[in-house]
């Protein structure tokens, strides 16, 4: 008999740009040199630099991952996903919440530019969630696979959820759906503020398609050292 096992490509690792300027962007992206190709603008950098930033990291040969986390009227978020695809940006993400008509827009609208939707944010309990959406949530979980479903039904590329949700998403949707993994850090650093961390191991072990890495490389006392050693973990 044959070995059926798979297996699964290792998660791409795309570093967070959460700086407040452009300078400060130049300085971790010249920092971090060919370790990093991949990169996170998200609403602190893009509200302070607008498109610029993202011209830039486009002209320097990075990839960027718009993290906006559109909500609004369908109509609105097909437009400003259009907009995201003319600075020919690979991802961005809107929320899932918004519905599915809103997801399919962005779709429409983003074209070649994966829509991530974003499930239930890290920061939330299963309490917050019952008070904001006035309904009870007995397992965040539950609520995450049903969203992913709305995101899979139109056609989204895929959700973003905590690593230890990867495991169910994969099960429920297949590859259909690509999943991205914030709250990771490397054995030994500070989980700061995130309730729920994983290493770039565990990540790549429970089948994330991209890792988002933040304070774990960007506060290291040496961001390229810190980065070198993701991508080792990564790549198993
Ligand atoms: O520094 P740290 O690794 O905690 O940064 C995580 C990054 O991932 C931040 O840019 C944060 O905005 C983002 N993120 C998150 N949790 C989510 C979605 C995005 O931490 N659910």
């Amino acid at each position: 008999m044959t070995s059926t096992a798979i297996t699964m490509p290792a998660p791409t690792p795309i570093v967070a740009l959460d700086v407040p300027s452009i300078t400060a962007a130049h300085a971790l992206v010249d920092r971090l040199g060919n370790a990093a190709d991949f990169y996170k603008v998200g609403l602190q950098l893009y509200t302070a630099e607008g498109p610029r930033v993202v011209e830039w990291l486009r002209g320097a040969g990075k990839r960027v991952f718009l993290d906006l986390k559109l909500h609004d009227i369908p109509n609105t978020v097909r437009g400003a996903a259009q907009s995201a695809s003319a600075l020919d940006v690979q991802l961005l993400t809107v929320h899932a919440i918004g519905g599915e008509p809103m997801l399919r827009a962005a779709v429409e609208g983003g074209g070649a530019t994966g829509i991530l939707a974003v499930t239930v944010l890290t920061s939330m309990s299963a309490q917050d969630l019952e008070s904001a959406r006035g309904h009870a949530v007995t397992r965040v979980a539950d609520e995450v696979l049903r969203l992913a479903g709305a995101a899979a039904a139109a056609g989204a590329h895929g959700i973003v959820c905590a690593g230890t949700e990867v495991a169910a998403v994969r099960a429920a949707h297949g590859s259909v759906l690509r999943t991205l993994v914030p709250g990771i850090r490397l054995g030994g650093t500070p989980a700061h503020d995130q309730a729920r961390v994983m290493t770039p191991r565990e990540a790549a072990a429970a089948g994330a398609s991209y890792v988002i890495l933040g304070r774990t490389v960007t506060a290291a006392d040496d961001p390229h050292a810190a980065m070198r050693a993701v991508l080792a973990e990564l790549r198993g």
